[in-house]
C-alpha cells in the first residue's frame, strides 16, 4: 500500500486555516512573505457537485504583495464515499492533478493558473492496470453483480487531494438547465479546436507517464454490467426518454462497448474530457476552460459532440444544427494545419459519440444522485441528445 504523506492536508472546510493557505500561495511564487490574516470560504458556483468539494476562499492579507490574490479556488474530494468511490475508479482526482501539474501550462488556451497541488500517493499504473484487467475480466454474471453494487462495491481509497488554482472572478457560465447562445458555442468549439490541434498526434498522448485514462471507462466490462443490470428498468421507468430509437443507439454502444472505446481512445488529441457549458468561463479576457477532471487523449470527437449533446436546443432542426456546428468546428481543425482527419471521418465519430451519451444517460439515469433543481440530469440531456441521433446508429 503506498504511505501518506507526512504532512497535514485539509479535507473540508472545517480543516482549512490560514497558515495553510499562507504556504500553499507562497509555494506558488505568487507572494513571498505576506501572510494571510483571515479567509471567507463560499461557493463559486454550483457549489457541491457530484464528484468533489468546489469553494471560492477570499483572502485577506498582512501586508501588500502585487501578485497576492484576493481569492483562490480549493477543490476537495467528494465526502459522499459512493460517488467518491466511482470518481477514483475512474481516476477522477488523478485526470485533474495529472492535468494541472504535466500539462496546463503548455495548452494554448487559457485555464485557471496552478497555484498549488497536493495528494496522496495512489498505486502504481501498473498495479492499477493489473487489478483494472483482473475485475473488468471477470466472468458476466459477476460483473453485473459488480455494476448493479457499485456504490456499494467499490470502494472509496483514503488518499487525501488537495488542489489550489487562480480564482476567475465576474464569469459568466451557461449551466446544464440553460441553452448557450449560439455565439458561445462559436467561440467554445473555435477553442477546443486549438486545443485539439495543439498535441495533434503527439507521442505523449500515448505515454502512460503522462496520460493514461480512457474517454469511456477504464472498466468498460464493469460499466456494461450497471448498463445491463439497470437498461429495462429505466426504459420501464421514463418510457417518455428512452425511446426504441434511442435505445437503439444506447444498446448498440452497449454491444460493441469494448471495440468502440478502443476507437474513441485512439490518442489523436489533448482532451477536455467534460465540455459542458457549465465548464466554459466567459470573462471579458476572453474563454477560460475549467474542470479537467476527466481529460485524456482520445479523438477529438469525444469533446465536440458531448459539447453538442447537451447544447443545441432540441427540435426539428436539431440535427442540421448538429451538423453545421460540427463541420464548423472541423473547418477550424483544419485551418490549423491538422490534414489528416477527414470530415467524414470525424462526423462518423460523433455519431459513435452520440451513441455513447445515449447510452451514458440510460447509466445516469439508474445512478445519478443529485437532482437538478427537480429534475434529474437525464431529463434534462435524453431530449437534447434524442432530437441529434440519426435514424440508425453509424457502421463502423
Ligand atoms: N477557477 C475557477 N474560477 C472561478 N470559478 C470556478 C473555478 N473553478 C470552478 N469554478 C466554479 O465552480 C463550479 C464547479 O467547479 P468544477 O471544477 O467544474 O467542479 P465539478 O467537478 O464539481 O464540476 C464551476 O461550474 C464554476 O462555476
Ligand atoms: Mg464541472
Amino acid at each position: 500500500m503506498p504511505k501518506r504523506l507526512p504532512v497535514g492536508i485539509p479535507q473540508s472546510v472545517e480543516e482549512i486555516t490560514a497558515d495553510w493557505l499562507t504556504h500553499v500561495v507562497r509555494s506558488s511564487g505568487l507572494v513571498t512573505t505576506a501572510q494571510v490574516l483571515d479567509f471567507e470560504v463560499g461557493s463559486p458556483g454550483s457549489g457541491v457537485g457530484f464528484t468533489g468539494q468546489t469553494l471560492r476562499v477570499g483572502l485577506t492579507w498582512d501586508v501588500v504583495e502585487d501578485d497576492a490574490p484576493a481569492a483562490v479556488l480549493v477543490k476537495f474530494p467528494s465526502q459522499n464515499v459512493g460517488n467518491r468511490g466511482l470518481a477514483e475508479a475512474e481516476g477522477g482526482y488523478d485526470r485533474e492533478f495529472d492535468f494541472y501539474e504535466r500539462l496546463a501550462h503548455l495548452v494554448p488556451i487559457r485555464v485557471p493558473r496552478l497555484i498549488h497541488a497536493i495528494r496522496d500517493p495512489g498505486p502504481s499504473t501498473a498495479s492499477r492496470k493489473r487489478r483494472e484487467r483482473l475485475v473488468d475480466g471477470l466472468p458476466e454474471a459477476v460483473v453485473r453483480f459488480i455494476g448493479r453494487h457499485a456504490r456499494k462495491l467499490i470502494r472509496a481509497s483514503h488518499r487525501r487531494y488537495a488542489l489550489v488554482l487562480e480564482y476567475v472572478p465576474d464569469a459568466r457560465i451557461t449551466t446544464a438547465q440553460a441553452l448557450p447562445p449560439a455565439e458561445d458555442l462559436a467561440e467554445i468549439l473555435h477553442t477546443l479546436a486549438r486545443l485539439h490541434a495543439h498535441f495533434w498526434r503527439d507521442p505523449l498522448l500515448a505515454d502512460p507517464a503522462v496520460l493514461e485514462w480512457s474517454m469511456v471507462s477504464q472498466m468498460p466490462n464493469v460499466m456494461n454490467g450497471l448498463y445491463r443490470a439497470w437498461r429495462d428498468e429505466v426504459v420501464v421507468r421514463r418510457p417518455d426518454l428512452f425511446t426504441e430509437r434511442f435505445m437503439d443507439h444506447a444498446d448498440w454502444f452497449s454491444d460493441n462497448i469494448e471495440r468502440l472505446a478502443a476507437h474513441l481512445d485512439e490518442p489523436l488529441a489533448l482532451r477536455h474530457g467534460d465540455s459542458r457549458t457549465d465548464n466554459m468561463l466567459f470573462t471579458d479576457a476572453g474563454l477560460v476552460l475549467i474542470d479537467f477532471g476527466v481529460s485524456g487523449s482520445g479523438r477529438p470527437a469525444g469533446d465536440v459532440a458531448y459539447l453538442l449533446s447537451e447544447s443545441i436546443p432540441p427540435g426539428p432542426d436539431a440535427r442540421e444544427t448538429f451538423l453545421v456546428a460540427c463541420g464548423d468546428y472541423h473547418a477550424h481543425l483544419l485551418g490549423t494545419g491538422v490534414d489528416d482527419h477527414p470530415l467524414d471521418a470525424f462526423l462518423v465519430d460523433c455519431e459513435v459519440v452520440l451513441a455513447l451519451q445515449a447510452y451514458r444517460a440510460v447509466l445516469i439515469e439508474a445512478t445519478y444522485e443529485a437532482d437538478y433543481e427537480g429534475e434529474s440530469l437525464a431529463e434534462l440531456w435524453a431530449p437534447r441528445i434524442a432530437a441529434l441521433l440519426a435514424e440508425e446508429p453509424p457502421e463502423i
